[in-house]
């Protein structure tokens, strides 16, 4: 048999001894999932103690038997991780993952292709292929787009900035850099929601943080388009390149969708770049009454969509997606002497490695695949519209409560605040007063592992925010919600107005 010689390497595990290994991890993760909704979300451990149970110790010098390791580590992570798969988990936009896309990251480990070039990986390149185009097809975008699988939403939106970048300046930037423009500054235009990647673009890309020119939002916290009019009108009377719209369909903080079809109109009228960060909505498309604006991503000239939020997918998995493949490839393909992949017959073969930042390149296109095998669209229309309708009801369920104030709800978050009936709501006193006691009140609640709502700032406001993008979630976990948060902000009350000395 070819490459069966008979070295003795110390990390071969042989294939039977891996298969009882295999077996004995994988009944350790299935207790685990088990016992999930019996679990706390976290255990709030301090740093210290979590870096005491690893010891101070170097780097090891001497072997450890693999089952002995492979049990002490499994008891680590589930008894000293903050566990995102718990019912009650619902922080950032951050799911519970699909447990097929463990397999398939099992999988994709043990066979490990490089989906950087045809060549090295070439069932897992047509299956990255068939993904992109499927997720293109779920947010209503054109599937013969050209597309990437990256790291996450934050990967993805750079991605497209930098195509944009290339398009749309008005000087061989790639060769020339920034300096070409002779000091003319390129401009992008992004609403105050926006994403924080933008900042990491901005710089990443030499364009420097005074080059987003930051668009106010109206009283639903939508992109003001009739601003962007102004602002690029005003650019262009100066030195100034305006090349690149940022519209998100779903915002970080509280799931707003700007006007979408009308910055795209802004952007055709104007010959600049439409991009839409869909990092975390882009998949409410899928909702049976999806927000209308929505539609405006299929005008996009990119998007950014994070598998690894609304589909679930265990991280790490975003995707770009380009709507001129041709640009995409523009951006990142150079040909070095030492590759040297060809056609495969008479096709061209897709290197990925010339559509995105990374050389080699993991698998990550399998566990999203899979969990849509599995599921279908059927199923992914049935868990978002799931998880927004629990949004809905956590809503309903605190706005009929005394003591919480609801605030906002878009697609599957919900902003409310913890307001003691005493309190005189309004006053600028109180108002301050309110946003240390419901910042504290996170603390606690973060800590306490009951449940783990994020926060937002919505008007001023700091809001507590549950972002539903977790399948475990049922009603009985979103019911429990008031008696949680009013509990826990009582006492929090309690012991702020003790240390402060807070009279009304
Ligand atoms: C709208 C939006 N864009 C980008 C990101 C960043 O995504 P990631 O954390 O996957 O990099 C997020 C994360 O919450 C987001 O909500």
């Amino acid at each position: 048999m070819p490459g069966s010689g008979g070295r003795s390497a110390p990390l071969e595990i042989a294939p039977e001894e891996f298969a009882s290994l295999a077996r004995e991890v994988v009944d350790l993760t299935s207790g685990f999932l088990e016992t999930l909704p019996t679990r706390r979300v976290t255990r709030g451990e301090s740093p210290k103690a979590i870096r005491a149970l690893l010891g101070r110790g170097g780097v090891p010098q001497h072997a450890s038997d693999p089952r002995q390791l492979m049990k002490e580590v499994s008891g680590l992570l589930f008894d000293h991780s903050l566990l995102n798969g718990h019912p009650r988990f619902w922080g950032y936009v951050t799911s519970s993952a699909a447990p097929i896309g463990a397999l398939g990251d099992f999988l994709a480990s043990v066979v490990n292709p490089n989906v950087g070039a045809y060549s090295l990986s070439p069932v897992a390149t047509e299956i990255e292929r068939q993904t992109i185009r499927w997720l293109a097809e779920m947010v209503g975008y054109d599937p013969g787009c050209g597309g990437l699988l990256v790291s996450g939403g934050n990967m993805a939106n750079l991605v497209a900035f930098l195509v944009a970048r290339r398009t749309k300046t008005p000087w061989a930037i790639q060769k020339k850099g920034i300096n070409g423009g002779k000091g003319r500054r390129l401009i992008v235009y992004a609403s105050n929601e926006t994403h924080n990647w933008i900042f990491k673009a901005a710089d990443l890309f030499g364009l420097g943080l005074d080059s987003i020119h930051w668009i106010p939002v109206d009283d639903q916290l939508r992109m003001d388009a009739t601003e962007l009019r102004r602002a690029i009108k005003r650019d262009l009377r100066t030195r100034n390149v305006p090349f690149l719209v940022v519209g998100t369909a779903g915002t970080v903080q509280t799931g707003v969708v700007d006007p979408l079809p009308e910055l795209a109109s802004i952007c055709k009228d104007n010959g600049l770049w439409f991009h839409v960060d869909g990092a975390y909505g882009a998949f409410a498309a899928l909702l049976r009454d999806p927000p209308g604006d929505l539609r405006g991503m299929a005008k996009a000239d990119s998007v950014a969509l994070d598998p690894h939020k609304w589909l679930y997918a265990p991280l790490e998995a975003g995707c770009v997606l380009v709507r001129r493949e041709k640009l995409l490839k523009e951006t990142f393909s150079h040909h070095p002497a030492y590759y040297r992949f060809g056609k495969l017959g008479e096709e061209e073969p897709i290197n990925y490695y010339e559509y995105g930042p990374q050389n080699s390149r993991g698998f990550r296109a399998l566990k999203v695949w899979l969990a849509l095998r599995q599921v279908g669209l059927e199923g992914y229309r049935k868990m978002i519209s799931d998880d927004a309708e629990l949004a809905r009801y956590l809503f309903e369920v605190v706005s009929k409560n005394e003591e919480l104030e609801a605030l906002t709800n878009s697609l599957s978050i919900t902003t409310f605040r913890y307001v003691p009936p005493d309190l005189n709501v309004g006053s600028k006193r109180t108002e301050k007063y309110l946003n240390k006691l419901n910042a504290t009140l996170l603390e606690k609640l973060q800590a306490g592992g009951e449940i783990f709502p994020s926060n937002a700032v919505v008007g001023g406001k700091f809001a507590l925010r549950c972002c539903i993008v977790n399948f475990r979630t049922s009603r009985k976990d979103i019911e429990a919600v008031p008696e949680v948060v009013v509990r826990v902000g009582r006492q929090t009350d309690l012991e702020l107005r003790k240390k402060r000395g807070f009279s009304l």
